[in-house]
């Protein structure tokens, strides 16, 4: 088959589209023929390489994708050949409450092989059923950062209806799930970007107040338009460059949820103004099979919607990480199977 490689970790020139063994299906997985996939911002760290990622090359990357039910093991009997499925990635203790939790928690595409290929053979309880109606580039590109911007916002956050979040990176795919989530959950949802078209875009998808934080410091933007006052919670997954302020755009007893340092992992922080001021830091990751099937039905029942930025043949890999790293656009980067465009 053909499949996505990475040969080295480095930039964008590691990356190939070749030949690679076709997968044998365990007895517990399935074997995707693959429709169409995406790329999240991982998908450029497992590239580039970060300490303790030890992984075999080459390496086949992607976290999200969906596809046919091409053949089945002899120990699954949730699916069978000819379903519509989609890859939820994250691989924990389903016996635990919260396999998130598990020590040994880990990201298929990330930790082990992915599925930016023409088949994948992926264990059955990472799959999840894909309705006959729903297209395969929303099917391939939702599962990762809706289920991510969902724990981070309705179960870790505990957003409610009367509340008012701050949204960081509204273009990029956990930013643009988080707008429609806190849009859809009642709160006042207030959204930054680098340019006035993914501002725009951030308003078609559910902010209620956008701020372009080249022009304008956002802490101080929110003061202004909340009367003083500050946001109750903060969606952060820029890190470094944003922590201080989006700190400081919380109002007391506010909460800051990050999942992600995509600009840098070690800010400087203000304590005093996090006891002062009450503050709650939460982390998050991914999120429960549960919640993943509780976000996934408002997808599939249309209620939220991936932007696509871009869709481009598997062969035009090393360009979508370019989008990606060049923050070109808005939402999601979708890649097929170039037999599929045939
Ligand atoms: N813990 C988890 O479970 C989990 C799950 C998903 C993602 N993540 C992490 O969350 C982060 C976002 O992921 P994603 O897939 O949504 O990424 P993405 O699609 O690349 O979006 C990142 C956004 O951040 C903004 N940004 C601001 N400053 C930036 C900078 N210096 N460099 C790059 N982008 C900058 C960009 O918007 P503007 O240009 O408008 O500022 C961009 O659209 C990543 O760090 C990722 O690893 C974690």
């Amino acid at each position: 088959m053909q499949a996505v490689q990475i040969t080295e970790h480095g930039d964008t020139d590691v990356i190939e589209y070749d030949e690679y063994p076709d997968p044998d299906v365990g007895r517990d997985e399935v074997l995707v023929d693959v429709k169409a996939a995406a790329l999240n911002h991982l998908d450029i760290w497992t590239r580039r390489g970060m300490p303790g990622l030890d992984l075999e090359m080459p390496h086949i990357p992607g976290s999200d994708g969906a596809g046919i039910v091409e053949d089945v093991g002899d120990g699954v009997t949730r699916f069978e050949v000819g379903d519509r499925v989609a890859l939820s990635a994250g691989v924990g203790d389903l016996r635990m409450d919260d396999p998130t939790l598990d020590p040994r928690y880990h990201i298929i595409g990330e930790h082990v092989p992915g599925i930016h290929a023409e088949y994948a053979a992926i264990s059955a309880d990472n799959l999840i059923p894909v309705p006959d109606d729903v297209d395969w580039t929303v099917a391939a590109s939702s599962c990762l950062v809706f289920q991510t911007a969902w724990r981070m916002l309705i179960e870790r956050a505990e957003l409610e209806a009367s509340e008012s979040v701050l949204v960081l990176g509204a273009s990029g795919g956990v930013g643009h799930a988080a707008l429609q989530i806190a849009d859809h959950a009642g709160a006042e949802v207030y959204a930054t970007g680098s340019t006035e078209a993914k501002l725009e875009y951030a308003k078609d998808h559910g902010a209620d107040h956008v701020c372009n934080y080249e022009t304008e410091n956002f802490a101080d933007w929110v003061r202004e338009e909340t009367g003083g006052r500050g946001v109750d919670v903060v969606v952060e997954h820029v890190g470094a460059p944003t922590w201080q302020d989006s700190l400081a755009s919380l109002t007391k007893g506010g909460r800051l949820v990050t999942c992600g340092g995509t600009a840098g992992g070690n800010p400087e922080t203000d304590i005093p103004r996090i006891f002062w001021n009450q503050l709650e830091i939460i982390g998050s990751t991914m999120a429960t099979p549960e919640q993943v099937d509780d976000v996934m039905e408002l997808v599939w029942d249309g209620t939220f919607e991936p932007a696509i930025r871009e869709e481009l043949p598997m062969s035009e890999s090393a360009r979508a990480h370019e989008i990606i790293e060049n923050r070109e656009g808005f939402g999601k980067v979708v890649v097929r199977p170039d037999s599929e465009l045939q």
